[in-house]
This record gives C-alpha cells, sequence and structure tokens, in this order.
C-alpha cells in the first residue's frame, strides 16, 4: 500500500489571462491539486506569479494550491503566501541549507504544508535530514528537470533519486515535476513517486481528463503490485 495519487497541473502551462476558469477546468478533468510555480528571475532565469495572484485564485477555488518556490530567499514568502491561502510551501534545499528548520516552523505556524524541492544536480542526501528532524517536511519534490521553464524534457537519471527516497521512507509524499506525461509517467510511478506534476502534457492534451486519468492509473497500478 502506498501513499495516495495526487494528479497536479502544473499552472505555468494555462493561460495566466484566464486563471481562475482554467483551475475549474482541471478540477473539472480530475485535478487532485493545482501546482503554482513562483518564480523570482533570480534562482531561476524566469519571473511568474507571487501572492497577489495566488490570493486571487484562492476567491475563485478551495482547491489545495501546490506552491513550488524558486526563488532565492523563500523566508521572505511564508507570511504573504500564508496570508493569500496557499496549502503547500515547497522552498528548494538549495538556498535553504542554513535556515530550513526555522523556514519549516514558519510554513506550519502559517497553516501551510512544508516540503522541500531539490534540483536534478543535488544529491538526495541533502534532504534527508530535513525529512527526519524534529520538524519534518512533509513532501519531497524531486526536479526532474532543471527549474524555470515548462516544456523540458524528462531527465530519466533523477528515477535513482525517487526509488532511495521511497525506499526508506514507505509512507512519504514524493511528487515530481518536469517532462512528466504519458510517455514518462510508468518510469516516475515505478520509482516510487506518487504526486505527478504536468504542465504541457496536460494542457497540451486534446482531452486533458483522459492524461490525468492515465497518470493517476499509472501510479495506482504500481501501487497494487507492491
Ligand atoms: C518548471 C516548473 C514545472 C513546470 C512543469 O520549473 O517547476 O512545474 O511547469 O512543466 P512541464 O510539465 O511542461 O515540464
Ligand atoms: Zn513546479
Amino acid at each position: 500500500m502506498g501513499v495516495a495519487a495526487k494528479i497536479a497541473p502544473s499552472m505555468l502551462s494555462s493561460d495566466f489571462a484566464n486563471l481562475a476558469s482554467e483551475a475549474h477546468r482541471m478540477l473539472s478533468c480530475g485535478a487532485d491539486w493545482l501546482h503554482m510555480d513562483i518564480m523570482d528571475g533570480h534562482f531561476v532565469p524566469n519571473l511568474t506569479i507571487g501572492a497577489p495572484v495566488i490570493e486571487s485564485l484562492r476567491k475563485h477555488t478551495k482547491a489545495y494550491l501546490d506552491c513550488h518556490l524558486m526563488v532565492t530567499n523563500p523566508l521572505d514568502y511564508v507570511e504573504p503566501l500564508g496570508k493569500a491561502g496557499a496549502s503547500g510551501f515547497t522552498f528548494h534545499v538549495e538556498v535553504s541549507r542554513d535556515n530550513w528548520g526555522e523556514l519549516v516552523q514558519k510554513i506550519k505556524s502559517k497553516g501551510m504544508r512544508p516540503g522541500v524541492s531539490l534540483k536534478p544536480g543535488t544529491p538526495i542526501e541533502e534532504v534527508y535530514p530535513l525529512v527526519e528532524g524534529e520538524n519534518p517536511v512533509e513532501m519531497v519534490l524531486v526536479m526532474t528537470v532543471e527549474p524555470g521553464f515548462g516544456g523540458q524534457k524528462f531527465m530519466p537519471e533523477t528515477m535513482d533519486k525517487v526509488r532511495a527516497l521511497r525506499k526508506k521512507y514507505p509512507s512519504l509524499d514524493i511528487e515530481v515535476d518536469g517532462g512528466l506525461g504519458p510517455s514518462t509517467i510508468d518510469l516516475a510511478a515505478s520509482a516510487g513517486a506518487n504526486c505527478i506534476v504536468a504542465g504541457s502534457s496536460v494542457f497540451g492534451a486534446p482531452d486533458p481528463a483522459q492524461v490525468i486519468s492515465l497518470m493517476r492509473k499509472s501510479v495506482e497500478e504500481v501501487q497494487k503490485n507492491n
């Protein structure tokens, strides 16, 4: 028995000018979470959305807003995102080596669920202390592309990290993000990922509901056989 499958369309691939209707469309297609990519143009060479957009979207939906912080100073975002109505707050370990304890505590105190993410070149061992700490993160997001942009090619070599995590933590939420779709989902699911972020493969499909359901089945199938 594994942890529940969560399919999270990445709103980065949506029509930002119609964010609320795009969110409703994804939820009616069977999405569990909405993945919100927050970038500061510094940690990554791209700039997207911040707390004001989360606050606006929150007025239109009760859905779980899975916020992925690709920013250099995640601590500065905790208070505004908490107020805005974010649900999950996933920061990058590469910029939080010195203050993750404080960060996790603040995220929880604002009623959000803490997660940690790592780039393809960052060793998996770096997140172990955050999962095992006194105040642990509740999800690990393994980046399967270099963060910054949608529509990139899935990096299969990152699956070793997912496998290592799943072996060590059977009931941890493990999320993958980047290049996921019908042709790569089985690799991620069989490695042990249960939270699946997908942008271009879902929004670019003629039938997003079918892609979401296919990815869910892949995760559930692996769990059934374990
Ligand atoms: C990339 C973002 C992803 C991105 C995924 O830095 O973190 O969430 O939107 O997009 P696809 O699924 O198109 O690779
Ligand atoms: Zn993301």
